[in-house]
């Protein structure tokens, strides 16, 4: 059963607030900040994954003075539900450019068993990129089952079902403009 098949309310799902809009966009700059000052005026092609990632593509890729270029991928994970990833990854759409020879930087939204990151990583590494780095937004290292060597991150949140700021349940809440933890009793049992 998907979030669509009862009422959706956008505040009263919500539990509580996690990270609020004031403290993604600090984040936003900081990363973006740094991320300037380790590849300088080296090109750069940012590699995001749709759709949870796309707000933080867009508002990342803003913040990094080097010059970027973007490309986007869609993996779907199959034999999960909707809270819970699989591993068994599917990819929906590639690259639109060659990657190889080129410093690369992932861009994800979240990092929560590291099955699907560790997918697209030996994906992407099987292209030659010079360099392959990754930038998540948060990461919830309580339910990590392979070891993701993840060079930038946003924020380390607990072992809570989040959404907004692109993340979803049933394909809703991704344009909250903060995360939250959505209410257990939108989720629970519907699975
Ligand atoms: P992983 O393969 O378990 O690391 O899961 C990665 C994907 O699962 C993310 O890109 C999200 O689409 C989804 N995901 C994991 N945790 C959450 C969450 O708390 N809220 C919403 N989506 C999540
Ligand atoms: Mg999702």
């Amino acid at each position: 059963m998907t979030a669509s098949a009862g009422r959706i309310d956008l505040v009263a799902d919500i539990g509580e607030v996690l990270v609020s809009e004031e403290q993604i966009a600090a984040k936003v700059t900081e990363l973006g900040a740094r991320i300037g000052a380790d590849y300088g005026d080296r090109r750069l092609t940012l590699v995001s994954v749709l759709k949870g990632s796309l707000p933080f593509m867009a508002d990342l890729m803003r913040a990094i003075p080097s010059p970027v270029r973007i490309d986007l991928m869609e993996v779907s994970s199959y034999g999960g539900t909707s809270t819970e990833s699989s591993g068994l990854v599917r990819i929906l759409k590639d690259l639109s450019a060659t990657i190889e020879g080129e410093d690369v930087l992932i861009v994800e939204d979240i990092i929560d068993t590291g099955l699907t990151l560790n997918y697209l990583i030996r994906y992407l590494r099987g292209k030659n990129p010079k360099s392959l780095r990754i930038c998540t937004l948060l990461d919830k290292p309580a339910r990590r089952l392979v070891d993701i060597p993840v060079d930038y991150v946003g924020f380390t949140i607990p072992d809570q079902f989040v959404v907004g700021y692109g993340l979803d349940y049933g394909e809703y809440y991704r344009n909250l403009r903060f995360v939250g933890v959505l209410r257990p009793e939108v989720y629970t049992g519907l699975d």
